[in-house]
């Protein structure tokens, strides 16, 4: 059904095999790892409490195959996942995709979070990033970034009075210029987005819930508007209420109802705000289409 916004109550595995292969623009997936419960999806289960990683692979798989069966040429995966899961998953999708369609290994960066006294405080997730094929959409002069002051490049001005940063390539004398106002597509490190605190205004309450410009980030980069969005571990909604925000199509699945409850709750907001440009929650007729209820 494409074109229509969709919430889905159910296991993302009964959903996926019935979306048309290639019919998917995006894919951006946080799997539950360490959670301390046990997952079952359709024929098939782990428990995660044994914070066993290779089970968690054979556990997601099926759905890493649904989500490369589903997604359209030029399209893109993401999968969010931290330092106990992220070494395994990326052997699995480079077996899937193949090494040649790794794009990139983000790594985001936040302060909030633990502290260590035997080592390094853990303070980054990892999203791996894989395109379907080699003409993958990249709309890098969506997500670009300010320029930073204080860099080894020197600043100077153009003939229009336009600050650039200059630098010289020592080998071969070659001078790079870039206007300053230009801003710089982002590196692959991701320092400025941080995670949400317990007082951030977009809190739903939902466990592991992500910020909504970290998914800005990603949707923008990949996805024009009007192209299709699937989150099929949705949890409070980040991706969909992205999605709607940025006039993209989404499927939004979670087995857990009381996601779906937050979901349905912060769509409405969101198109709220899309609407009228204000927080206050006005009744509006409803697009986005409920299954699995
Ligand atoms: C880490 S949370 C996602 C959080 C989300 N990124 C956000 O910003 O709110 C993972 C979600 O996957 C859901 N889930 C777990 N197994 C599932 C399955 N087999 N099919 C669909 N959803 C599942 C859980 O209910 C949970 O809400």
């Amino acid at each position: 059904m494409v074109g229509v916004d969709r919430l889905v109550c159910a296991d993302a595995l009964d959903v996926l095999p019935h979306e048309p292969a290639g019919s998917f623009d995006a894919i951006y997936i946080d799997p539950p790892f360490g959670t301390g419960l046990a997952r079952v999806g359709r024929g098939h289960s782990y428990v995660d409490r044994a914070d066993d990683p290779v089970a968690f692979v054979a556990w997601l798989e099926p759905y890493l195959v649904e989500g490369k069966r589903v997604l359209a040429e030029h399209g893109s995966l993401f999968v969010h996942l931290d330092y106990r899961a992220v070494h395994y998953v990326k052997v699995a999708l480079d077996g899937l995709f193949g090494r040649a369609c790794f794009v990139n290994e983000i790594v985001w960066c936040y302060s909030v979070g633990g502290k260590s006294r035997r080592g390094f405080g853990r303070k980054h997730d990892t999203i791996l990033w894989y395109a379907r094929g080699p003409a993958h959409a990249f709309y890098a002069d969506a997500v670009r970034v300010p320029r930073r002051g204080g860099s080894h490049m020197r600043v100077a001005r153009d003939a229009s009075g336009q600050a650039i940063q200059e630098k010289t390539d020592r080998k071969t004398g070659r001078v790079y210029r870039y206007p300053v106002a230009e801003g710089k597509v982002p590196e692959d490190w991701w320092t400025d987005i941080e995670t949400l605190n317990h007082s951030a205004k977009e809190r739903t309450g939902w466990p592991s819930q992500k910020p909504e410009r970290l998914l800005e980030r990603i949707l923008l980069a990949v996805t024009r508007p009007g192209d299709r969005v699937l989150d099929c571990f949705s949890g409070s909604g980040t991706t969909a209420a992205v999605a709607q925000r940025l006039g993209r199509r989404f499927l939004a699945i979670d087995r857990e109802p009381a996601a779906i409850a937050v979901m349905e709750t912060r769509l409405k907001m969101t198109q709220e705000k899309r609407e009228f440009g204000s927080d206050r929650l006005r009744p509006t007729p409803r697009r986005t289409k409920i299954a699995g209820r």
